[in-house]
């Protein structure tokens, strides 16, 4: 079968299709025909060895983490799911593993019955962003009409749930993105609007609950200024040393530092169907053939486009 891999670390050109053996499933696991894969920023930073630490440089390389597909065979010890059932899961490693591939095997816990009301498209572009945006919103404390929530880089793959969902709890939400988000922002629930392009975010008084940075470009220490006494900066591109950095900060201040590293599992799949079957909105921005996932690198890495990026498996 063929698979996307690189064997070594590097930008979009290290991507190329190799020919593989078709994978073994263990008694525990579902043997996965793959109909699309998506595109996360977290694919990028592994490829480039921005996280050699975590993923090793062991090659080739897979790519991907979220997919959607047809189960084509279940080990013995699978029940639940039978050859022919629509799917979307994730790998069980993302650090080593990759849904970049005609074929997946994956453990049945990390697979979930794709919803009638959804394409192959939009189920591979949930996992990963559904899953961070719900563990983000677990880590916001209380949420009610009062509570000020600004999204910084609120148009991405993350920034579309997780907009839906806080509205779903009656946030009162200020979203930043750049002029082609903007309308994107109003329609799945941001109060207000701050186009980044024309005007600087940080120049505004302080008035957040919670400021989330989907950018990594804003950081804590420039937050602080929009930050009301007591309130708290979720990162979600922590480097290790930031980890620490938020243990020692938030023994000495209110304006809490607070680290979101998420992990796809059942309890927040169940959550993000149920948001599904309320209307939660998945927006594809573009789809590429199989043929063409270097191509759909190159586009997503460039960024300037709101929603997901999918690459598609026939
Ligand atoms: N910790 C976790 O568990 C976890 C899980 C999933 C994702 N993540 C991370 O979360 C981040 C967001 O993920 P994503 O999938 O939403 O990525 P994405 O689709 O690339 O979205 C990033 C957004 O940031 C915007 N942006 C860029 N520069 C900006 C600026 N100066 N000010 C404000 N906004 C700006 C981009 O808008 P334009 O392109 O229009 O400029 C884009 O909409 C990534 O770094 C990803 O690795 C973390």
């Amino acid at each position: 079968m063929k698979a996307i891999a690189y064997k070594k670390f590097g930008n979009t050109e290290v991507l190329q299709t190799i020919e593989q053996p078709m994978p073994t499933i263990r008694p525990d696991q579902v043997l996965v025909k793959v109909k699309a894969f998506s595109v996360n920023p977290m694919d990028w930073k592994i490829r480039n060895g921005a996280m050699k630490l975590m993923s090793g440089s062991k090659f080739p390389k897979h790519t991907g983490v979220d997919f959607s597909g047809i189960v084509s065979d279940a080990g013995s010890a699978v029940s639940g799911f039978k050859i022919g059932d629509e799917v979307f899961g994730v790998v069980n490693n993302m650090m080593k593993e990759g849904a970049s591939a005609e074929y997946v095997a994956v453990p049945a816990a990390l697979v979930w019955k794709k919803p009638d009301n959804i394409s192959y498209a939009q189920a591979a572009a949930i996992p990963v962003v559904g899953t961070a945006a719900v563990t983000a919103i677990g880590k916001m404390g209380k949420i009610n009409s009062k509570t000020r929530i600004l999204v910084n880089g609120a148009t991405g793959g993350f920034g579309m749930v997780l907009l839906q969902l806080l509205k779903q709890h009656g946030a009162h939400i200020t979203a930043v993105t750049s002029s082609k988000g903007v309308a994107y922002a109003k329609k799945w629930g941001a109060d207000t609007v701050i186009d980044y392009t024309s005007q600087n975010v940080l120049s505004q008084k302080a008035m957040c609950d919670v400021v989330i940075d989907l950018s990594g470009k804003m950081g804590y220490k420039n937050a602080r200024a929009i930050m009301l006494p007591k309130s708290i900066f979720l990162n979600v591109t922590p480097q290790p040393i930031e980890i620490l950095f938020s243990m020692v900060n938030n023994l000495f201040t209110a304006k809490k530092h607070v680290v979101v590293l998420s992990n796809p599992g059942i309890k927040y799949t169940n959550i993000l169907l149920g948001a599904l079957m309320n209307g939660l909105e998945i927006e594809i921005n573009k789809t590429f053939p199989f043929e063409q996932t270097k191509e759909a690198y190159q586009y997503a890495e460039k960024g300037g486009f709101t929603g997901k990026v999918v690459v598609e498996v026939n």
